[in-house]
């Protein structure tokens, strides 16, 4: 029997996830398939009755619908909780499981693309603390890594430090200069890498030679952060990982396969960019 898995936002055609899904599924000769399906934010409910049916062995969820399919699930994984979003769903025993990958990516990332990274890491710098902020927050607290995290508008930060709690030092993003040559890692999370002004201020020359600098964004994905980083020779690790590696965890749960992130892979997601 097909195993069926899905996509389901509203709008869902810009979704990488199918070709992702779809490149694995052929590689490993499953009978299986990944479908993007554009669910309302009113037709949430139905179609989450129709997982539960057995319809589909699983999924991810992305925009308008990660935090409302949170009191849908049966269990939601203490990080996702954290998280505060699910993006991957999994019928297991007929109960509905909802977990968050995109912590798990961010990891998986920088494991791949600079093995050894979190080992003695003495603080990471976050830039930025919306929704995107909290999984990688997450990711570097399950590794227990300390958090230096500025944000245009300080209370944000000083916020979203006070709910996950642990070891987050909270300042302004003209702060870079002075806590830059504290971290190891630099970890750009807002959605405008240094095109704004906010970041003409910034002096990648403090950094340490040994720093590793990353960006969650892909689009483009030679973020000016990671172009400047490099051209100052340091290690540099970009977001496109992240959305490759997000996917592993649910395809192995829904295929029972654990797939593999290879660089033809990534080239065939990169020529959608
Ligand atoms: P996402 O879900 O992608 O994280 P978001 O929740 O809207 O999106 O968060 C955007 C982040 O980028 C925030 O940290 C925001 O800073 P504020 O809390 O001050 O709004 C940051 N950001 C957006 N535009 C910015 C800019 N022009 N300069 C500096 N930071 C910016």
């Amino acid at each position: 029997m097909t195993i069926r898995a899905f996509v389901i936002g509203h709008p869902i055609a810009h979704s990488r996830s199918p070709l992702i899904h779809g490149t694995w599924l052929g590689e490993h000769g499953i009978d299986g398939s990944y479908e993007p399906i554009d669910v309302a934010p009113e037709a949430l409910g139905a179609f989450i009755a129709r997982v539960r049916a057995g319809e589909f062995a699983g999924g991810n969820v992305t925009i308008p619908h990660k935090e409302a399919v949170f009191a849908l699930c049966d269990e939601v994984d203490p990080l996702a909780r954290k998280i505060g979003a699910v993006n991957t769903l999994v019928m297991r025993d007929g109960r509905l499981f909802g977990t968050n990958t995109d912590y798990m990516g961010f990891l998986g990332n920088l494991d791949a693309g600079a093995p050894g990274w979190s080992q003695g890491l003495d603080a990471a710098l976050v830039l930025g603390a919306g929704g995107a902020a909290r999984a990688i927050l997450v990711a570097l607290q399950s590794r227990n890594i300390p958090v230096i995290l500025l944000n245009r508008t300080r209370s944000n930060a000083e916020r979203l430090a006070g709910e996950l709690g642990g070891n987050i030092t909270v300042g302004e993003i003209e702060d870079f200069n002075t806590v830059g040559p504290g971290a190891g890692l630099v970890v750009n999370t807002t959605s405008i890498g240094m095109h704004a002004s906010r970041f003409e201020a910034f002096d990648l020359a403090v950094l340490r030679a040994d720093t590793l600098v990353t960006d969650i964004v892909y689009v483009p994905l030679e973020t000016p952060l990671l172009a400047e980083a490099r051209a100052r020779g340091l290690r540099t690790v970009d977001g496109l990982g992240m959305l490759l590696h997000q996917a592993v965890p649910g395809f192995e749960a829904w295929f029972g396969v654990r797939p593999e992130v290879t660089p033809a892979l990534r080239a065939a997601v990169e020529t959608t960019l």
